[in-house]
C-alpha cells in the first residue's frame, strides 16, 4: 500500500518510522511519504493561510498550495497507478471505525490531506474531487487542532491489517470491533498477582469452556460499556447476557 501524507507538520508524522508501521515500511509492505504543504507556496513566507472570507475567527488554508500539493503526488512518477482515496480528516467527517479501517486496508493508495487553523478552502474539496474519490474522516466528536493526530491513528488501524503487518493474523480475528463486541479479558502468569486469581476456567484445558466463558464475557462487557454496539441479534438473547459471578 501506497500512503502520502500532505501536512505544514512534517515531523508530527515521525512516529511512522517506529513500531509496527516502522517495520512495516523497511519489510516494504506499506509506502509512506511524507510532503510539507510550505514546499508548495511560492511566496518567500511560505504562506498557507489567510483571513476568511465572509469574517470570522481564525485562519482558512488557502487553496494554491494544496492544489499543487495534490497535483504532485498524484502525478509523481513513483505513484501507482489508479484513482486514489483521498481523505481530509476534520470533526465534521465520517466518523472512523473498525469497518473503515477494513474498507480503507483494501484500498492501494491513500492519501492524506492535513488541515489546521479552521479548515482548507472549500474549493480544494471539490477540485481533488476530479481525480481523487474524497472523503472527510473524523476519529470522533472532539475537536482536535489539526489532522495529524487523525493520519497517526487511521494509518495505524489500517496498517495492522495488511497482510504480513501483524506477526500473528489469528490476534486480528477476536479483536474489539471486529464483530461488533468488545474483547474478553485477558490474563497472564502469575496466576496469583495481590492476592488476585486468574479466573479457574482458564487453567482448566478445557478449550470448550474457555471459548464460552471468553463469548460470555465479551457480551457482557459490550452490554456494560458499549450498549450501544449490540445488535439486534445479541439483544434478542438476554439470556446470554446473565452476569456470572
Ligand atoms: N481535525 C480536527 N478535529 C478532528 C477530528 N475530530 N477528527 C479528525 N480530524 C480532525
Amino acid at each position: 500500500m501506497r500512503i502520502d501524507v500532505v501536512t505544514i507538520f512534517p515531523d508530527y508524522l515521525a512516529p511512522l518510522e517506529l513500531s509496527l508501521i516502522g517495520r512495516a515500511r523497511r519489510a516494504g509492505l506499506v509506502d509512506v511519504v511524507v510532503h510539507d504543504l510550505r514546499d508548495f507556496t511560492t511566496d518567500r513566507h511560505r504562506t498557507v493561510d489567510d483571513t476568511p472570507y465572509g469574517g470570522g475567527a481564525g485562519m482558512v488554508m488557502k487553496p494554491e498550495p494544496w492544489g499543487r500539493a495534490l497535483e504532485h503526488v498524484r502525478t509523481r512518477p513513483e505513484a501507482p497507478g489508479g484513482r486514489p482515496r483521498l481523505l481530509l480528516p476534520s470533526p465534521g467527517g465520517r466518523r472512523f471505525d473498525q469497518a473503515m479501517a477494513r474498507e480503507l486496508a483494501a484500498e492501494p493508495w491513500l492519501v492524506f490531506g492535513c488541515g489546521r487553523y479552521e479548515g482548507i478552502d472549500e474549493r480544494v474539496a471539490e477540485a481533488a474531487a476530479e481525480h481523487f474519490d474524497v472523503t472527510l474522516v473524523s476519529l470522533g466528536d472532539y475537536v482536535l487542532n489539526g489532522g495529524e493526530v487523525a493520519v497517526l491513528a487511521i494509518t495505524e488501524a489500517v496498517a495492522r491489517l495488511l497482510p504480513g503487518v501483524v506477526g500473528n493474523a489469528e490476534s486480528l480475528v477476536e479483536e474489539s470491533h471486529e464483530d461488533g463486541l468488545l474483547e474478553y479479558p485477558v490474563y497472564t502468569k502469575p496466576a496469583v498477582w495481590q492476592g488476585r486469581e486468574v479466573p479457574a476456567v482458564l487453567l482448566s484445558g478445557d478449550h470448550a469452556a474457555i471459548a464460552a466463558w471468553r463469548h460470555q464475557q465479551r457480551l457482557e462487557r459490550t452490554a456494560a460499556r458499549r450498549p450501544d454496539l449490540l445488535s439486534p441479534a445479541s439483544a434478542a438473547r438476554p439470556d446470554e447476557l446473565a452476569v456470572v459471578p
